[in-house]
């Protein structure tokens, strides 16, 4: 069946995102977008309705920004990714609105109460670190409003059967709960209860694609405003394949000790060439280098220094060791930082679960 499966951690094919389902290339029509390094580097790759929502915006009238994580491995560099970008909205001043997927986890990843509270935990905790104001609307799918579960209920009484296998696939009641629960995260801001009628963008990976067509059928259906998506891609692996949450070796989670991300980094894949000689003569590879997609999409601010690595990087200017040993350098001092932030943010973060947390069972 021609799906995506948000559930699943199998490969997106970029290509067909744009063929077969409709997103759009990003382009940059505006120089404000260029502050954003996500959008200046193309890594904010694909959107729906983007423009519309950021022409609303930019005519001053009332937009805002939802998205979502389902609290359910370690958090790492591919949740900062959207975070970073919460974060640059905030800084306009455009309201952020952060749900929790407790549900989710608990329904469709099966997983245990205590567990989903100890990463909700660390998620928030994080999150505040990196720069998401506290005082957003921030929330767990688990304890929000009347009127979010009553619109989540009446949702479903929009589509058949069949229309929701045909944008997701195989389902599991589970999955028909999480997906409407989600229409409602992306939709209920528009209620009377919450800001009324509005623009929402959705800032999400690709994955999320399913959850996007649906709600934008749904808010077609019942007269609200079609929420606007951009897409941003996964970060690879740092083996270079897709990352994964049973695979530690993959990724990098934001809060390991620093020994153990030194080790990560300086066996991660590179775009070197078998021997020294054959990469002076030939150059490196940034496109395959898992070290450079780090510098590109976290650890080199500079638009202009980054590129300046890559040209001396194919020029075989600059070898794989001391392109490492910097980026470690780099990532040692930001994440001791970070890390000393995150504790700073654990209280709230833990009196945040403990005052929304509880499960029947
Ligand atoms: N399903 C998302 C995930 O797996 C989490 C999520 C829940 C979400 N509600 C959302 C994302 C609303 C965007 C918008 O991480």
């Amino acid at each position: 069946m021609n799906t995506i499966d948000p559930w699943s951690s199998s490969i997106i094919d970029y290509n067909k995102l744009f063929k077969d389902f409709g997103i759009k290339k990003m382009e940059i029509k505006d120089d404000k977008l260029r502050e954003n390094r996500l959008f200046s580097r193309g890594i904010i790759f694909g959107h729906r309705d983007f423009y519309k929502w950021w022409d609303d915006f930019k005519s001053g009238n009332t937009v805002s920004i939802l998205t979502g994580m389902m609290p359910s491995g370690p958090f790492h560099l591919g949740h900062k990714m959207v975070i970073d970008q919460l974060v640059w909205y905030q800084k306009l001043g455009i309201p952020i609105t952060f749900a929790i997927a407790d549900i989710e986890a608990r329904t469709v990843r099966k997983m245990g109460p205590e567990r989903v509270k100890e990463i909700t935990v660390s998620y928030l905790s994080n999150a505040f670190a990196l720069g998401l104001d506290p005082g957003q609307d921030i929330y767990l799918q688990s304890n929000r409003s009347n009127s979010y579960y009553k619109f989540a209920d009446l949702l479903s009484s929009k589509m058949t059967f069949s229309e929701i296998e045909a944008i997701y696939g195989e389902l599991s009641p589970g999955k028909v709960i999480s997906a409407f629960v989600q229409a409602s995260d992306i939709l209920h801001k528009q209620l009377p209860e919450y800001m009324g009628k509005h623009r929402v963008l959705v800032p999400v990976g690709p994955d999320q694609d399913p959850h996007i067509r649906l709600a934008r059928d749904l808010a077609d259906r019942i007269g609200f405003v079609k929420p606007s998506s951009t897409y941003h891609i996964f970060a690879r692996g740092l083996d270079g394949e897709k990352m994964s949450s049973s695979k530690p070796n993959s990724y990098i989670s934001l809060d390991e000790p620093v020994d153990v991300m030194k080790k990560k980094v300086s066996n991660a894949l590179t775009g070197g060439r078998n021997t020294l000689e054959e990469q002076k003569e030939l150059g490196g590879q940034p496109e395959k280098c898992i070290i450079f997609e780090l510098y590109k999409y976290h650890f080199e601010e500079s638009d202009e220094k980054l590129e300046e690595r890559k040209r001396m990087c194919k020029a075989g200017e600059i070898m794989c060791g001391e392109c490492k040993k910097e980026l470690i350098k780099r990532m040692s001092s930001w994440l001791r930082t970070h890390q000393s932030n995150v504790k700073k943010f654990k209280g709230k973060a833990e009196k945040f679960v403990d005052d929304n947390m509880e499960y029947p069972f």
